[in-house]
């Protein structure tokens, strides 16, 4: 078999309408709109209304598109991987769910949890059924509705998150495109300082713990953003050192968009101008495995066949990564 790689052919993405400001937030919480622009770079965020929609809703709305801009059959794909930690319902997965919502039914479909790097675990397990050969269309969603795990009375956390969906089609090649490499880390003792206390195996959901309000995101802000910081810049230091890339060989650095100190962190540590780097934070907020790939789709127009790519996210668990990969097409 000739030489493969895997490559990104197409990106789509589903964000709601409804626009959260800093300014309904100071309605809602005690926080100010200077204090959550200095702090986190965020000044508005999507929120995704309405009775009985989920998180498969925006992801088989980012599929969907994604399978008209590439020209695909549903029938044509063969895994679809969403990588969230909104999922519709603790099971089925919600890959099966949006598999059903848009048509693809030759294919299996699996969710994969690894919270903000979700993203790109799920790009690497991609890239690795491609490969092998056996698989010629494989879709990655990184999904969530935020939204749903927010507690709108702690103003330390509600205010970063938002929600939004994003899907590509990662496809064969044989010209050297795609991801070049990837280095993926998980530490679980972390999970002390980022959690959802109550819903699981171990504190299942009682009157008791929808009183003490365990079912939403419980976060240690400065303790998470310290690992955060040094994780996610040495993650990407170590990718370009592993691959012989200098600052001048990279033309775009993606970051998880968490907040907005830790992406200027990891691009000085890395030697890249802030303008090679892709920040949309001001608008989505963190929308945690919806981040890389709303900035590459915002960014797609231009983004140039063989551009050296940077993806680098932390998060939850804790669990980390980053992804070098050549951009396979120019869009036009
Ligand atoms: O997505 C992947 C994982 N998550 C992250 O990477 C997030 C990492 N952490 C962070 O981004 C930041 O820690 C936060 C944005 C969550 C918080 O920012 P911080 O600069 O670390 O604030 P802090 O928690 O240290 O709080 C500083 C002060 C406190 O007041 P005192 O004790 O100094 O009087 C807080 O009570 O700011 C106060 N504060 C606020 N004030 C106004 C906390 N949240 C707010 C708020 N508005 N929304």
């Amino acid at each position: 078999m000739a030489n493969i790689s895997a490559v990104i052919s197409g990106i789509e993405c589903s964000v709601p309408d409804y626009i959260l400001t800093n300014q309904e937030l100071e309605k809602m919480v005690d926080t100010t709109d200077e204090w959550i622009t200095t702090r986190t770079g965020i000044k508005e965020r999507r929120i995704q209304k309405g009775e009985g929609l989920g998180t498969s809703d925006m992801a088989a709305d980012a599929v969907q598109k994604l399978l008209k801009k590439t020209g695909t059959a549903p029938e044509e794909v063969d895994l679809l991987i969403c990588a969230t930690v909104t999922p519709d319902m603790q099971f089925p997965a919600t890959a099966n769910i949006i598999c059903d919502k848009v048509g693809i039914k030759n294919a299996f479909s699996f969710d994969m949890n690894a919270a903000c790097s979700g993203f790109l675990y799920g790009l690497a397990t991609a890239e690795k059924y491609i490969l092998s050969g056996m698989y010629k269309k494989v879709i990655v969603v990184g999904a969530d509705k935020m939204s749903s795990i927010a507690d709108y009375t702690d103003r330390t956390t509600c205010i970063i998150f938002g929600d939004a969906a994003g899907a590509v089609l990662i496809e064969p090649n044989s010209n050297g495109y795609g991801i070049q490499d990837s280095i993926l880390r998980s530490d679980g003792s972390g999970r002390i300082h980022l959690h959802q206390k109550a819903g699981g195996s171990v504190k299942p959901a009682s009157h008791e713990t929808v009183d003490a309000r365990e079912h939403y995101i419980y976060q240690e802000g400065q303790a998470v953003f310290k690992f955060a910081v040094k994780n996610m810049a040495d993650i990407s230091v170590e990718i370009m050192e592993k691959n012989g890339l200098t600052s001048n060989d990279i033309a775009w650095l993606v970051p998880h968009q968490a907040n907005l100190r830790i992406i200027e962190a990891t691009a000085r540590r890395m030697g890249i101008d802030k303008d090679q780097v892709m920040i949309n934070i001001y608008r989505y907020g963190n929308t945690t495995n919806g981040t890389i790939p709303l900035c590459l789709w915002e960014w797609e127009k231009k983004l140039k066949k063989g551009d050296n790519i940077v993806l680098a996210a932390f998060g939850g668990g804790f669990t980390w990564g980053s992804i070098y990969l050549k951009w396979a097409y120019d869009s036009n």
